[in-house]
Parts: C-alpha cells; structure tokens; sequence
C-alpha cells in the first residue's frame, strides 16, 4: 500500500466509521418500535400445556419467518401439519392447521401475542373449550424425533395361541379419551361382572392411552397420577375374573403424546408382564417419524418376540391404521389383531365408511389373527339405534373383536341389548371364522353373507339409504334353493317364515336385518 493509498484508505475509514456512528445513533432512537417490529419467530418453539396428571402436553412448532409472513409446520406427536395463513404483526401471532381425519377435517386457529421473547398462545379447536399455553424457544433436537434403531432381521413369531375367536371387551379411549383413571376402570371391571357382559363374553378391560408417566432412573415405565397403582388395579381386575390390557407405541411418545417404548420395548414388555397385563394394543403413533412404513414388520416384530420372552401369555393388538398391508404380515410378527383403518368416530358417516370397506381383506383373519376395524361407538350416543345395531351386526359378519367403547356404568337398556345379543355374538365369535362376502350390492343396500358353523349361515340385509328400502336375498345365491330352510331373526329374535326363492324385507334408514339361516339335512 502507497501513502496516497494508505491516506484515502483511512480517510475512507473515517467517512465510513462516521456513517455508522450516525446510523446506530438513529437506530437508538427508533429502538422500541424497531425490535418489536422485527422480532423474528424463525426457529424452533415448543407450546407446553399441563395434562393434569403430571405429564405435559408439548407440542412443537417450527417457523419461518418473512417479513409479516410466517410459514412452517406443528410437530404434534406422530404428526407434522403445515399452517397456513400466518402472519405476524405488530408482536401478534396468528395462524390455522388443518387437521385431516377419516372423515372429517378441522381447522384449529393458532394466535398469540409476543411478550419478552415467549408468546401467549391461544388455540382455538371447533367445538372446545379454547386451550391456553405459553410458547417458548426451543432446540431442534427437542422436536426432530431420535435416531432410528437397528432393526431385527424378519422371522416368524411363534403363534401365542391366544384369541381363538375375536377378542370381546372394553377399552377406554372412544369415550374418555384422556380422561380415564383407577377408579373408573375399576367401575367399568364392576359393571362389566354386574351387567351381565362378562357372562357373555366379554372379558378385556383394555387401558388405552394417558396412563403413562415418566421413566425412573433404572429407565422402567412408570404410570401417572391417575393410575397410582398399576399392579394393584390389575390384580382387582383379575380378582373380578376379568383380564386386563395397556397401550403404548414403538415410538418415543403416543399418540397423546405420552411417552412411548421406543428403545425400552423389551423392558416395557417386562414391566407389563410384572404387573399382570393380558393384552397391549402398540399403537405405530410417533414411530412414524422415525421408521418408514417398510420398517413396520421389523419394528412390530421386536414387540412381539419381547412379549413372549415374558413367558406371560399377552394378546398383541397392532395400531398401525391398515398400513402397509398389515393384514399380510400381523400373524408373523404374533399380532392377534391388526387395526385395518384410521380412528373411528361415534357418527353414522364414519361408522359406515370403515365398516363397509373391509370386505376384500375379510378373508386375512383366521383363529388367533384377526383385521379390526376398530373399537365400538355402541352407546356413545352420535348414531341411533338402528346405526347401533347395524354397527353390531357388521362388525359381527366381519369376525371383528368387540370392544366396547362407551361408559358401561351408564348404560340404556337398549345399549344392553345391542351390545349383549348373544344371537349376534355367536355369529362374531362363531368357531369357523369364514370371511363374509357381499352377494348383492344395489344402490345403498348390500347382503352379505357369512359361511357358520354346522351348515348355517348368517345374512345381513343392509340399508345404507336415508329412507327405509326393500332389501331382499336370492336363496339361489346361496346354493340353497329348495332346501327346507330354518330362518332365525337376530335382532327381533324370531322365527322367520320363508317360501320360494327369495325373502325380501323392509328394512329402516342405516339399519339392518340380520338372519342366520339353516338348511335343514
Ligand atoms: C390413535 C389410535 C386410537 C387411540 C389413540 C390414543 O389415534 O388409533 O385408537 O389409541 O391413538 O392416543
């Protein structure tokens, strides 16, 4: 550098270092206005709310921010959503998730104002109560799931030998979702005896998702202060001649958001057996974000083998929402049952969407493996009687297990008898467990028949049509013309009289007939 060079450089340096002064001191002045205006949300963000047993309900948020534009996605459990419509102006927060179910679509408003670097965040669900919680910052590593795990190599789980015919009873998630705790399980294992229902055959008290709490320092699942006393709610179940049943996921959190198996599966499966528990539902929940559905067999396997490494016989029930084709595969990884669907709600659209779409799978279930629709809405009050008995008596054709969903301490007569048909029952739990098949399909009216044991059959005449129909089934059909057929109503319980051909009857809007016919030797 010359001295000319060296002078302008530094004249230039104070020309330049004189700017500057004169810009940070404007910038002082405009401070306030200026930060509040450019506080940028990119990043990561974690809204934590109280789930009232001692766990927290976290739900993270990654953001990007572009001038009053803000774009990104909720990691919620299991899911990543993306939001739309966000804007962030003068420090307030607003945006909306759309939320994607079997049959129905919500969209959850997001708003919040910005207050020393957290925000207080309100949102706003259709139909709830608005849910409060403050948003702080957060890592990536505390919202991107963990690594995924080495996965066994595929073998065949040796069969448990247990459910022989579809497994009966109750579970707690369709009517009290986060809202199950001791007492009211015990209430339902009293009624389940006091009802009569275990006398006709259902025996599982299954706990589904929120009793988890954390995990001690030896890494043992722990349940939370709604369960105070796992061992102890399970020998009372027992004690009342029941069997009992627990949920969790091969993923870091549930479904719910409560911590999961992943990478403690056969210690968990220890714990269950230690405290006395007949059957898991492993729901695929957060996994999701891990594993990739090819994984699904390896992942369910692992379960599988650590529960009959226990030595306890335990039903294993796999929640993976009909992906990948389950049905192919359950029995190797020792699943009794395999959901085939997303969640059911208790409303006729999603009844009717889930069970009228298992017939082309219907022939995968066999003793000890079975495809689930998922549990039952019977008595949760969204449908009507008929649609009730329509829910009974196809997830009865389908050799579907029957558990209950609904609050059997408060029961309406008609709920008992819909639930505790025996005549229906017997054709769920018939020995045989032939797949049923539709033989007719006109309009809204379908017939489907189920092969039973001993030269019978059963027959559903269904009106899925919003006016009662005329439904009626060929006996030619059935290779049954001319025989001297015995024909039984299940549902008014009567002897039908038949001749010629065809039997046709009238049958209300969303109900059903159902019949179980026998060709007399
Ligand atoms: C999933 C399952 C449901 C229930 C919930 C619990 O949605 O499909 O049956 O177990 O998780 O969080």
């Amino acid at each position: 550098m010359t001295f000319m060079e060296a002078a302008t450089f530094s004249s230039r340096r104070g020309a330049i270092t004189l700017k500057r002064i004169l810009l940070i001191c404007s910038l002082l002045l405009l401070a306030p206005s200026f930060v509040a205006a450019q506080a940028d949300l990119t990043g990561f963000w974690v809204l934590r709310v109280p789930t009232g047993d001692g766990n927290y309900r976290e739900t993270f948020f990654e953001l990007k921010q572009v001038g009053e534009t803000v774009t990104g996605k909720v990691l919620l459990g299991s899911r990543e959503l993306p939001i739309s419509d966000g804007t962030f102006k003068d420090g307030n927060l607003h945006f909306v998730v759309t939320f994607r179910g079997q049959s129905q679509e919500r969209q959850v408003t997001y708003d919040g104002t910005m207050e020393g670097g957290r925000i207080s965040l309100t949102v706003h669900f259709p139909g709830r109560e608005p849910l409060k919680g403050t948003v702080e910052r957060s890592k990536p590593e505390a919202a991107l799931p963990p690594p995924r795990l080495p996965l066994p190599e595929l073998h065949d789980v040796p069969d448990n030998g247990l459910a022989r015919t579809p497994p009966m009873g109750w579970n707690s998630w369709n009517k009290f979702a986060g809202k199950i705790d001791d007492a009211a399980v015990r209430g339902m294992a009293d009624t389940m005896v006091s009802s009569g229902l275990s006398k006709v055959g259902y025996t599982y008290i299954n706990i589904d998702d929120t009793w988890e709490g954390p995990r001690d320092d030896q890494g043992n699942i722990t349940s939370n202060r709604k369960f105070p006393d796992m061992k102890a709610l399970a020998d009372y179940v027992h004690s009342k001649g029941l069997k009992i049943g627990i949920y969790s996921s091969p993923g870091p959190k549930t479904c719910a958001g409560y911590e999961g198996s992943y990478g403690h599966e056969e210690q968990d499966a220890q714990t269950f057996a230690s405290w006395g528990i007949d059957y898991l539902k492993y729901d695929w929940c957060s996994a999701g974000r891990i594993y990739k559905d090819e994984d699904m067999q390896a992942v369910y396997q692992k379960m599988g083998d650590a529960l009959l490494k226990t030595g306890r016989p335990i039903v294993y029930s796999l929640c993976q929402y009909g992906r990948a084709e389950v049905w192919k595969w359950g029995p190797k990884v020792g699943g009794n049952l395999w959901r085939t669907t997303g969640d059911i709600s208790d409303n006729w659209k999603s009844m009717e969407s889930i069970g009228f779409r298992q017939f082309d799978i219907a022939s995968y279930t066999r003793p000890g493996h079975w495809n689930d629709p998922d549990m039952l809405e019977i008595g949760n009050g969204g449908m009507t009687n008929d649609e009730y008995r329509t829910h009974m008596s196809l997830w009865a054709l389908l050799a579907a297990p029957l558990l209950a969903g609904n609050d059997l301490r408060a029961m309406s007569e008609e709920t008992k008898d819909i639930l505790m048909n025996t005549e229906v029952i017997a054709i769920d739990q018939d020995p045989d467990a032939k797949p049923a098949k539709v033989i007719s399909q006109d309009g809204k009216t379908t017939v489907l028949v189920r092969p039973l044991t001993e030269n019978s059959m059963a027959v559903g005449l269904f009106n899925r049509g919003d006016q009662p129909a005329e439904v009626s089934v060929n006996w030619g059909a059935l290779n049954l013309t001319g025989k001297k057929l015995q024909v039984r109503d299940l549902w008014s319980h009567g002897t039908v009289q038949v001749a010629g051909d065809r039997y046709s009857a009238s049958v209300p809007t969303h109900g059903v007939v159902l019949l179980k016919v026998t060709a007399q030797r």
